[in-house]
């Protein structure tokens, strides 16, 4: 299926734990959550720190941080990532299912200019390859896309150079430059609002 309705990630009953020892029980960090993801939505995780946003959106991506006890399935595009091994998850990352991090400041080479490097992911990931000038105005486009005020400056900026906010802006650039199925993103409220000033703020999680 390719539809519109087509699933793209689903959860079901997923858990996450700490798993106990003699000194102490084990302790529940995320418990059972249900989701599905279609093509074309937006599915927002709301919840407040430490509520487990970050480690669902990990299992989404096939991740349990070691330590943690990972059940339950998830699947992306049909597949079962669960007890996948790590060289067939890292496949599907970037091609399939993209992560935008929290700290987006430590997703980006500090060396280099920032429409260097989303376009240099472009770089790998389109055929025909484009050549370097029009790898600049593609990034300088998905810049735009986002909603980076100026996308010719930033992209001209170093990532230290730029708002926490944009930064996030620019990540989230650089995971669509891969034209991935499904991009799992930590952001703030402030960064989904702004591309609708006059509608108001996303609110509550589904
Ligand atoms: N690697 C780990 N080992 C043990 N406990 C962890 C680990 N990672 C997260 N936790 C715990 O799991 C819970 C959920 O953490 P998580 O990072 O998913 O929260 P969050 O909702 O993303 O919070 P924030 O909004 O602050 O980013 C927290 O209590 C956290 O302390
Ligand atoms: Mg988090």
């Amino acid at each position: 299926m390719t539809g519109a309705d087509e699933v793209l990630l689903a959860a079901r009953g997923l858990r996450i734990e700490r798993p106990g020892d003699r000194r102490r029980p084990a302790l529940p960090l995320v418990r059972g959550v249900d989701l599905e993801l279609r093509r074309g939505e937006v599915l927002a995780l709301v919840g407040e720190s430490g509520a487990g946003k970050s480690l669902t959106a990990l299992a989404l991506l096939g991740l349990c941080p070691p330590g943690l006890r990972m059940s339950g399935a998830v699947r992306l595009l049909g597949q079962e990532l669960t007890g996948l091994p790590a060289r067939e998850l890292a496949g599907l990352r970037g091609r399939r299912i993209a992560m935008v991090f929290q700290d987006a400041l430590t997703a980006f080479t500090p060396v280099q200019r920032v429409g260097d490097q989303i376009g240099e992911a472009l770089r790998i990931h389109r055929r025909p390859r484009p050549g370097r000038a029009a790898a600049r105005r593609a990034a300088a486009g998905l810049l735009d896309a986002v909603g980076v005020a100026e996308p010719g400056r930033v992209a001209d900026a170093y990532p230290h150079q730029l708002s926490g906010g944009t930064r996030q802006r620019a990540m989230i650039a650089m995971a669509m430059a891969n034209r991935p199925d499904v991009i799992v993103a930590a952001v703030q409220r402030q960064v989904l609002a702004a591309r609708s000033p006059a509608r108001p703020a996303p609110a509550a999680a589904r």
